[in-house]
């Protein structure tokens, strides 16, 4: 009950990001450049924990959870976390970003148990680049886990891509190959600056244009941006089956649209990917719970800021997107 969750920007809310580790099985040198960053003894949220918190989310109007990590799927869990998000009332979809590498043994068990939504990171598709980006010759695995994704009638498969300096244009190529026949959407995202990653990030980091230049070149066009939409701006083509996305958290105006809340794996709530401090809920999820809960989230968003300040070279508190599942 109640009218849904909006900010003082007016922006409204209904979709959740909800990290569930912050361990990885994989060494991304753009997000992990000095390997993963240890912040304490790890006690995440239990299943009964992220029930009874999806549940407030969803009598505040939230529809969509996406779980991230770190790596989600490293949970002997997942499944029962992925069974308990799906089973709450009001949440029709539920979503996980992925790096890929279990799904090809697991895929169909997380489709059973409701997910209806996946985005796997693959950052090229050429074996050797795969391997020298994430530290692991694992894209004939991954590439197998997302033929078995679409064998289930997942309603949704994206890809996602960070675009790096040194790799381009054949990379764009590679990508448009692979949606020419397949109903998947491959997405690049700018590389987006860390505490963590700075160096790495004035080496590597290269503007969505380039990628943009060449879609107009060989004749995609750009679709409308959807009002509930997400962060990317999709392109279509008419001989390609799939799309082509670009996620430009650069450009002006990226956070105008914003419509996304994140909990960390400790509970607590994040209100910008790029701000600073956080919110404990944990303390909320004991019985009884349940008002108190609810008007914590509601004035949390009273707080949120309008927008990133990335350009001004602020990058906020988080060090590493894997601590927050970007
Ligand atoms: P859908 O739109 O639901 O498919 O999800 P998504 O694209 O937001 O999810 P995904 O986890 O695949 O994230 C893709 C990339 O977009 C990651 O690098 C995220 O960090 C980035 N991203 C997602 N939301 C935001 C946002 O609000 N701000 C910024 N700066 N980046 C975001
Ligand atoms: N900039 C842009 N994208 C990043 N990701 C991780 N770190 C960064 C970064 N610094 C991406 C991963 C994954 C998604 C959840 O976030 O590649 O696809
Ligand atoms: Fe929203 Fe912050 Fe991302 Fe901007 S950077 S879109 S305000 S989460």
């Amino acid at each position: 009950g109640g009218p849904g969750l909006a900010d003082a920007f007016g922006r409204r809310f209904r979709y959740l990001r909800l990290s569930v580790t912050e361990v990885c099985n994989f060494r991304c040198t753009y997000c992990l450049p000095d390997g993963y960053r240890k912040l304490g003894p790890a006690r995440f949220l239990t299943v009964e924990e992220v029930r009874r918190l999806v549940a407030a989310f969803a009598r505040l109007g939230i529809g969509k959870v996406r779980l991230t990590g770190g790596e989600p799927t490293v949970r002997r869990d997942i499944e029962a976390l992925i069974a308990g998000v799906a089973a709450t009332p009001g949440i029709g979809k539920v979503a996980l970003t992925t790096n890929g590498w279990n799904l090809r043994r697991h895929v169909a068990a997380w489709r059973a148990a409701g997910l209806t939504h996946l985005n796997v990171s693959v950052d090229d598709l050429d074996r050797a680049r795969f391997a020298a980006i994430t530290g692991g010759d694992r894209l004939p695995a991954v590439l197998a886990g997302i033929d078995a994704a679409l064998d289930t009638g997942m309603p949704a498969v994206k890809l996602n891509s960070v675009l790096l300096a040194d790799r381009a244009e054949p990379s764009f190529e590679r990508f448009a190959a692979f949606v020419r026949d397949r109903p998947i959407t491959a997405r690049f995202i700018e590389l987006m600056r860390t505490a963590d990653n700075a160096a790495y990030f004035a080496a590597n980091h290269v503007p969505g244009d380039r990628l943009r230049v060449w879609l107009d070149a060989q004749g995609w066009t750009p679709l409308p941006r959807l009002p509930d939409g997400g962060p990317a701006t999709d392109y279509a083509h008419p001989d390609h089956r799939g799309r082509i996305g670009l996620i430009a958290p650069y450009a002006s105006g990226f956070c105008d649209g914003c419509n996304r809340l994140r909990v960390t794996a400790r509970g607590r709530l994040r209100l910008c990917l790029f701000g600073s401090g956080d919110i404990d809920l944990r303390r909320f999820l004991a019985d009884g719970q349940e008002a108190a809960l609810a008007a914590r989230i509601r004035l949390a968003l009273t707080g949120k800021a309008a927008g990133h300040r990335l350009h001004q070279g602020d990058t906020g508190d988080l060090r590493q997107l894997a601590q927050l599942g970007g």
